[in-house]
């Protein structure tokens, strides 16, 4: 956990004495530091008629054993448009900027920033269109595939960081920060990690690799994917039957294998934020439902999750997800204590089942969900351009040799209209 800054915990003090009738009232008290970890804030106070919503202080300093997170704040009242006198030192929304050039300057220009991100590939890099609007739009970068276990850990303790590392340093020489993507999924591992088995194996394989790629990236990268897509139903829409999948982590060690990750990113790097992330968890159905409580079980827990991704890959074969359902499902989330993140957003026009007008609506509304609530930190789309999207060439979502049209910039990286909807949404209009 974070240490709170002064601020806070002077306004969290406050409210546990007592905060204002008219506004919402959110904070505990913060917990404090200590060899076996501080004990997490209080929950914050139920809101008045006109009052917000409050954020539990956050846990105790960090510390061996770690401290247990901060409890939610409490529900405000009536009037959300009113700021409350919370918890934390969030405000109660996001201002955008007056104009912007760009995505990225619209993003940093608003009050609190919001990242702007993209997948990036290695190959792209070769590729000077795609750079320059890959660096002028964005400020923030995951890579496609070139941090994924396959790609660092070919074979057993042995590390290949090449591809990384140039991802890596072009964006860090462009002064756009990176996540890290992903430390722990069933996908993407090389086949020497995919028959592991034994309790013992499978959780020494999980310890060297998050040791070794989160101390490798260390000065770079302060934002991690612990774990990726945990849990499945028997739709890739996200409906039916949620339940944890089967993978070698959790057939070796239940479902614990999630909390043992995240201590142990946490043990690597007291300061990095820790998300979970996953996919058709962007509507409110029944894998976000499973999902939260997962995620809520964490937080009660005391395990070190500072939030979650939600991967906003929309169409074909996936969810879809209207502004209001996603502005509700982030926010009860976020009321968990958590950053909320739209981490790989795409969407997929293959098939018809999204019109380009119903395309243009969601990439609007979507964006201005997160926009909107100060603990949505950013927006990655999931590629730059049309021609290099992935979903082009993956069966399920159903393209047939198309395009899947799914992104903010043509073949030529001109913008499109789902570029203008964009802007619109970080702009306020
Ligand atoms: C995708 C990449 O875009 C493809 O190039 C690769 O072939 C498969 O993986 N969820 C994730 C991403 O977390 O890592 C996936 O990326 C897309 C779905």
């Amino acid at each position: 956990m974070r240490s709170a800054p002064l601020t806070l915990l002077f306004s969290a003090i406050l409210c546990a004495i007592g905060c204002s009738d008219s506004g919402g009232d959110g904070g505990g008290q913060t917990g404090g530091a200590g060899t076996t970890g501080g004990t997490g804030g209080a929950p914050g106070g139920t809101g008045s008629a006109t009052g917000g919503t409050g954020g539990g202080a956050p846990g105790g300093t960090s510390s061996t054993t770690g401290g247990t997170g901060g409890a939610p704040g409490g529900t405000g009242g009536g009037d959300s448009s009113t700021v409350g006198t919370g918890g934390t030192d969030a405000p109660a929304a996001r201002t955008p900027a007056a104009s912007a050039r760009t995505l990225r300057e619209a993003g940093e220009n608003a009050n609190p920033p919001i990242l702007i991100g993209a997948a990036i590939s290695g190959s792209g890099l070769n590729d000077n269109g795609y750079k320059s609007v890959a660096a002028a739009e964005h400020n923030y970068v995951t890579a496609e595939n070139e941090m994924k276990w396959d790609a660092l850990e070919p074979t057993p303790g042995s590390f290949s960081y090449g591809s990384a590392d140039n991802i890596v340093n072009w964006a860090v020489q462009n002064g756009m920060q990176v996540k890290g993507h992903t430390l722990v999924w069933h996908n993407q591992l090389p086949g020497w990690a995919s028959s592991l088995s034994g309790a013992a194996a499978v959780e020494q394989a999980i310890r060297r690799h998050i040791e070794n790629v989160m101390g490798h990236f260390k000065d770079r990268i302060h934002t991690w994917d612990v774990v990726n897509e945990a849990v499945i139903t028997d739709s890739d829409t996200g409906v039916g039957n949620p339940r944890m999948r089967p993978s070698v982590f959790f057939n070796a060690l239940g479902e614990r294998y999630l909390d043992l990750a995240f201590e142990i990113a946490r043990e690597q790097d007291p300061d990095a934020k820790l998300y979970y992330n996953d996919y058709s968890i962007d509507a409110l159905n029944e894998k976000a439902d499973f999902v939260y409580e997962m995620v809520k079980g964490m937080v009660e827990r005391g395990v070190p999750i500072d939030g979650v991704g939600f991967q906003m890959h929309i169409g074909p074969p996936n969810n879809e997800a209207g502004g209001p359902d996603v502005a509700a499902n982030l926010r009860r989330f976020a009321d968990l204590g958590l950053e909320v993140l739209i981490s790989e957003m795409d969407i997929n026009r293959c098939s018809n089942q999204v019109t380009a007008e119903e395309q243009l609506t969601y990439y609007h509304d979507i964006v201005e969900a997160c926009f909107l609530m100060p603990e949505c930190v950013g927006i990655t789309f999931w590629g730059i351009n049309d021609g290099r999207s992935w979903l082009n060439g993956w069966s399920g979502a159903l393209c047939n040799g198309q395009s899947s049209q799914s992104l903010l910039f043509d073949d030529r990286y001109q913008k499109k209209e789902t570029y203008n909807k964009v802007m619109d949404a970080l702009l306020g209009r």
